[in-house]
């Protein structure tokens, strides 16, 4: 299923003369789990350069609590992990790149241990937990609750001791450069200090993450905001599956406090959920109650908020040990504390919020997308290993393995060099826009509650409508503009991405996985037993 849709090709005008430039075999754009794996392998034979627009900290992976999923005990098995990848993705993951990146996983954690990434041991062996449909505890994690910063930081650690990685901070990719073959050239992006800059790169890898900025309520940093699937789209690359966004069940719901993430570990170690009249409800909706699915969870969490006019239900941890509790979970620990919720009394407020986009640039089991020289990995690639619903921890997991083969496959490809780039001259320029008065910040906040009402936990038609109408309306006086700053960019982009997830949303007339629609509430296979595809 492919759509057409018309759109501006790059964000900004193009004078590749004038502008900076630098030139390197790899570019990789991104500093999560996936960018720096990637550059690492890349740089056992190529120069590569490593751009963020933020620091290099400010990414999902950093912030990821509950853990990197993988077979690390003699009780368990790949068998048992792949299936239970392919019950929870719901008929449409591809079962190859599930068996791939089952099978890589303990190498590559093993990888990590031997760049003293200090993951939780339990006697000599990393510890492991259970989550919502592994059937059994598989879940490593490092620190606690701080597994994300742990595996970033022996990361980053290794891309700074490597002489052949450059890392550019503050530098904001704006669009992806192609030649009149399409073939991906580099990037033309923003650099705080010194502006306007051309990156030639012979080989270009997509590691820019998340989406969850474009909902009112995410666990994502503010860096999420969709810049590499409006990137890749404009630059023609097919995009998948976008309509399948996984929402967490249990973020913190305090007014004033950030929707930190609440770890799905807790309930793998026993929290309970209750609805405010203390009841605990989850049995009702699922056998295997507080670890269902995600998607049945918030579901079910948003029919109790409904029922009792309610804005949270609670999460209930009085049952823990203290110290057990600020050892295991030390991050939420102080969270909860800094809120004076004593968590021997007190329940925690949870509400379920944007969390993961399980679609997005199709890529091939090499990590190649549909354009040349454009590599994707992370959460950017839609590689089909979620299928519609994600297993927790199985992110990190990915993140990992196709960094990997990111990097491999490039540094293998011959003439991946900037000795051997025959780059174009660029040329391109934007009639000037005679609709001068803009507030991108409103239009943002206006973009982010109308995602939330119209294209969230549960989607119907008329609404998915209603939300493509207002979109191409603020569409028409955004895009016609050229901003001179990441916020204005980060604006176009955060309307191209959320047209192409509603138009995906609404595509699909069924519901599975995280996709859940009132209107077609039945998974349809003689339908949608397969991908949808958008492309410009
Ligand atoms: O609940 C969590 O710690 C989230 C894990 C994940 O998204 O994989």
């Amino acid at each position: 299923m492919t759509t057409q849709l018309a759109s501006r090709r790059y964000l900004v005008d193009i004078d590749s003369i004038s502008a900076q430039q630098l030139f390197t075999d790899c570019l990789v754009i991104g500093t999560g789990i996936a960018g720096l794996r990637a550059a690492i392998e890349t740089a056992e034979h190529r120069n590569v350069i490593i751009v963020c627009k933020g620091k290099v900290k400010d990414s999902n992976t950093f912030k990821a609590q509950g853990g990197i999923a993988s077979v690390l005990d003699e009780a368990d098995t790949f068998e048992s992990h792949i299936a239970d990848t392919l019950k929870t993705g719901c008929g449409i993951c591809d079962e190859d790149v599930v068996d791939l990146v089952v099978r890589q996983g303990p190498e590559l954690i093993e990888q990590l241990l031997g760049w003293d990434t200090e993951f939780d041991l339990a006697g000599s062996r990393v510890a492991t937990t259970l989550e919502g449909g592994h059937s059994h505890p598989r879940v490593a994690h490092a620190h606690g609750d701080e597994t994300g910063r742990i595996i970033a930081e022996a990361l980053i650690r290794k891309v700074r001791q490597n002489s052949n990685i450059r890392i550019l901070e503050d530098f904001y990719s704006i669009d992806l450069l192609t030649n009149h073959e399409n073939k991906c050239m580099g990037v033309i992006g923003w650099d705080n200090q010194r502006g306007p800059q051309v990156i030639w790169a012979a080989k270009t890898i997509l590691a820019t993450g998340g989406v969850g900025r474009l909902y009112r309520e995410t666990t994502n940093p503010e860096g999420a905001t969709a810049d590499g699937i409006a990137m890749a789209y404009r630059a023609g690359a097919v995009m998948q599956d976008l309509e399948f966004v996984q929402f967490h069940p249990t973020t913190l719901y305090i007014a004033g406090a950030t929707r930190a993430l609440i770890t799905e570990t807790l309930r793998g170690e026993g929290a309970v959920l209750l609805n405010n009249k203390g009841r605990q409800f989850m049995k009702d909706y699922h056998e295997a109650a507080e670890l269902a699915p995600r998607d049945v969870v918030s579901r079910a969490i948003l029919d109790q908020m409904r029922k009792s006019e309610s804005t949270h239900v609670h999460l209930d941890v009085r049952h823990f040990d203290k110290a057990y509790f600020a050892k295991r979970f030390p991050w939420i620990n102080e969270l909860l504390g800094s809120f004076d919720i004593d968590i021997g009394k007190d329940l925690v407020p949870v509400r379920p919020s944007a969390h993961y986009m399980i679609g997005g640039v199709k890529t091939d089991n090499s990590a190649r997308t549909s354009i040349d020289n454009l590599y994707a990995c992370g959460e950017i690639a839609s590689t089909g290993l979620h299928g519609a619903n994600r297993l927790g921890s199985n992110s990190l997991l990915e993140g990992l393995v196709f960094g990997k083969i990111a990097g491999q496959a490039v540094s293998k490809s011959t003439k991946a060099t900037a000795a051997h780039l025959k780059h174009p001259l660029i040329k391109y320029q934007i009639a000037p826009s005679d609709r001068t008065r803009l507030d991108a910040d409103d239009v943002r906040n206006s973009l982010r509650a109308l995602m939330w009402r119209n294209v969230g936990i549960t989607r119907s038609d008329q609404p998915l409508s209603e939300a493509q109408e207002i979109i191409r309306f603020w569409q028409r006086y955004v895009m016609d503009k050229v901003f001179d700053s990441p916020e204005g960019w980060e604006c176009q982009n955060m309307l191209t991405a959320s047209l192409l997830i509603t138009q995906s949303a609404q595509k699909r007339q069924e519901s599975r996985g995280v996709h859940f629609r009132r209107d077609f509430p039945d998974t349809d296979n003689e339908h949608f037993k397969k991908h949808i595809e958008l492309t410009r």
